[in-house]
């Protein structure tokens, strides 16, 4: 992290999970032990029908909720999608965009593209991620794979509209496996996903630029994830299902940066 020139973000993706009323419950248990402190901006990721009661149970707070997809397209024939001026009108805050469980499913590069100008226009911060299997660590193109990814998902992005992009690295890996990276893994992808943003962008947008490490990131381990100059905050998964231990995460953002 590096609170002197980006925002640490806390964010949880909650995935196929909670109902609206498991998501009212949450709430009210998330607000009665929410830190008070200002150190970390938090973000929950909620399925779609759960937007309204996330949305309405943090109004007075200063959480912002989020969808976990949008479609590109701003209206239209396309049965069963949501375009993102429509997570606006809801209240949301922001948006993941190219979740690998989503790619997955067939979400390609240039989807994830549309889909970033779609969620910047209706006005919305799209946390945009990338990560590599584990057959491309071990062949040794981490840093290639995830430079196309990124390069890719901010084709036509403009120099004003990357402040509010958030990129979230993800190893597909430790999604879901309790096998999180090491702190020195994420840390070098993270600074290397910096290197792209600079050279497409420049030094002042880099360092701008907010970079969350996902991948069973808990409790135990985000004090040190967090602690690398290049990780600026977490994606979570299942540990944002839990009020107490998301709460803990975004205590262990709560340390002194350089
Ligand atoms: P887990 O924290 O459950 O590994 O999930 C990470 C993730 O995919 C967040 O988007």
């Amino acid at each position: 992290m590096n609170r002197k020139y980006r925002k640490t973000v806390i964010a949880g993706n909650w995935k196929m999970n909670k109902t609206p009323s498991e998501t009212k419950e949450f709430m009210t248990a998330f607000k009665a032990i929410m830190p008070k402190g200002r150190w970390c901006d938090i973000a929950l990721c909620v399925p779609a029908v759960c937007i309204p009661a996330a949305v309405r149970a943090m109004r007075e707070t200063r959480v912002g909720i989020g969808a976990e997809n949008c479609n590109a397209n701003p209206s239209g024939a396309y049965t069963g999608e949501i375009a993102a001026n429509m997570l606006t009108d809801a209240g949301c805050k922001y948006v993941i965009i190219g979740h690998s469980e989503r790619r997955a499913m067939g979400e390609t590069d240039a989807d994830i593209n549309a889909k970033v100008h779609a969620a910047l226009e209706a006005g919305l911060i799209p946390i945009v991620c990338c990560g590599e299997t584990l057959e491309q660590r071990e062949a040794g193109i981490t840093s290639e794979w995830i430079a196309m990814q990124i390069k890719l998902a901010l084709q036509g992005v403009s120099e004003e509209q990357i402040r509010k992009v958030i990129i979230a690295y993800e190893p597909i890996w430790a999604i879901g496996t309790g096998r999180t990276a090491t702190p020195e893994q994420a840390q070098q992808v993270c600074e290397e996903i910096r290197t792209v943003v600079r050279k497409l962008y420049s030094s002042k947008h880099a360092r701008a630029t907010s970079i969350l490490y996902g991948g069973s990131m808990n409790e135990k381990n985000a004090f040190e994830l967090l602690a690398q100059p290049d990780i600026d905050g977490g994606l979570i998964g299942g540990a944002s299902l839990v009020p107490e231990k998301f709460v803990k995460i975004i205590e262990a953002a709560n340390q002194p940066t350089m």
